[in-house]
């Protein structure tokens, strides 16, 4: 394993992180430094740290091109204590390596990754926000550099990781949101790229995500993409109906991001002596449920919002309420216990939690 470099900004160089963290929004900021690693010659090289400053990039470089890239998406929490600590990394990691297989790009040392980024953590740890609800968001990311513009695996990559701090996803409140089920476009094909975390699935949301958000919904219920369906998930979560007495959520059959919040909600769920079914469910199904009184709540679940009450689904002209309408017992149960073992007010029973250093 080659070692680790870091060329770290002398204090006066340092930038400040902003002090008004009430309006700290989503991904515009960007903390000090930066972690980079090289594919070159078949092997990874030169680990390092440095300051954050932009890439130089060859124009021909082949993911600008064809979308050879996968990312990461993690989080940073200043706990109770003051300690940092970061959520399940190991799993992200795991994931990215299976994003990278599915691109045709190099396997990397996920120890070695992770090493990096606490390391990149502890340097710039002023730049993890105190305010209840925050945190530092952590973007790794593998992109191809070759020049090249044939259509085939690059040989080069950069390997990244960048963090910048958000802000609180409730900041009026944790309240349900209402969720336009899509009936026509598909993110991702059947057997193609939809459990990878790949730039090209999100390009692929943007127009449906689009024409939902001129239709006044902010976010947008994906079915299967073979029979329009099944539901799947929405554009950063992955969907939780309480039906009956069963919490049911989609199957990882290929199609469906594996998010380490939602295996977090089933753990848990399954902890408390609740009935989880990894089923397909189809919209007539959650539609009859609706009707019969036994849809009784519905959530988003990922490392953004952690946990996203839905109060109304809207699918081909027609608005399911879910429940009350406002937000159910296992949804508020779940966002408390999850923000707390994050934030540190409640134990971490399964060490899910670790620590920068
Ligand atoms: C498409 C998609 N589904 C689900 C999730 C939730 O995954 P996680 O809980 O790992 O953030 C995300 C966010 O990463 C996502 O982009």
């Amino acid at each position: 394993m080659e070692t680790l470099t870091k060329r770290i900004l002398p204090p006066q160089h340092r930038r400040f992180p902003p002090t008004d963290e009430s309006k700290l929004g989503f991904g515009d900021i960007f903390s000090d430094h930066l972690f980079k690693m090289d594919y070159h010659d078949g092997q990874w090289r030169n680990p390092r740290i440095e300051p954050y400053a932009p890439l130089q990039l060859d124009p021909a470089a082949m993911s600008l091109h064809y979308a050879q890239l996968v990312f990461e998406g993690l989080k940073c929490f200043r706990r109770q204590d003051g300690q940092l600590g970061l959520f399940r990394p190991r799993d992200n990691f795991a994931r990215l390596a299976r994003s990278v297989r599915l691109l045709c790009m190099p396997d990397f040392d996920q120890e070695l990754a992770l090493t990096a980024l606490r390391e990149l953590l502890d340097i710039d740890r002023n730049w993890v926000p105190r305010s209840p609800g925050t945190a530092l968001y952590i973007r790794p990311f593998i992109v191809a550099t070759e020049p090249h513009l044939g259509v085939r695996p690059s040989n080069d990559y950069l390997f990244m990781i960048i963090t910048g701090p958000v802000g609180a996803y409730y900041s009026a409140g944790f309240a349900p949101i209402d969720i336009y089920v899509e009936p026509q476009y598909s993110r991702v094909p059947p057997c193609g790229l939809g459990e990878a975390k790949a730039g090209a699935n999100y390009a692929s949301s943007l127009y449906a995500a689009m024409e939902a958000h001129k239709k006044g919904y902010s976010q947008l219920l994906w079915l299967d993409p073979c029979e329009h369906k099944y539901v799947e998930e929405v554009g950063s979560m992955n969907m939780f109906f309480v039906i009956g007495d069963e919490i049911v959520t989609s199957p990882l059959a290929g199609t469906v991001l594996p998010g380490v919040t939602r295996d977090s909600v089933c753990v848990m769920a399954e902890d408390w002596g609740l009935k989880v079914a990894q089923r397909l469910l189809s919209i007539d199904e959650i539609i009859e449920a609706g009707e019969n009184g036994r849809l009784q709540e519905a959530f988003g679940a990922g490392t953004a919002a952690v946990i996203s009450p839905v109060g109304r689904l809207h699918y081909k002209g027609r608005d399911i309420v879910v429940g009350d309408g406002g937000i159910g017992k296992i949804t508020r149960r779940l966002y408390d216990e999850l923000t707390g073992i994050q934030y540190g007010s409640r134990p971490d029973a399964h060490h899910w939690i670790m620590p920068v250093k």
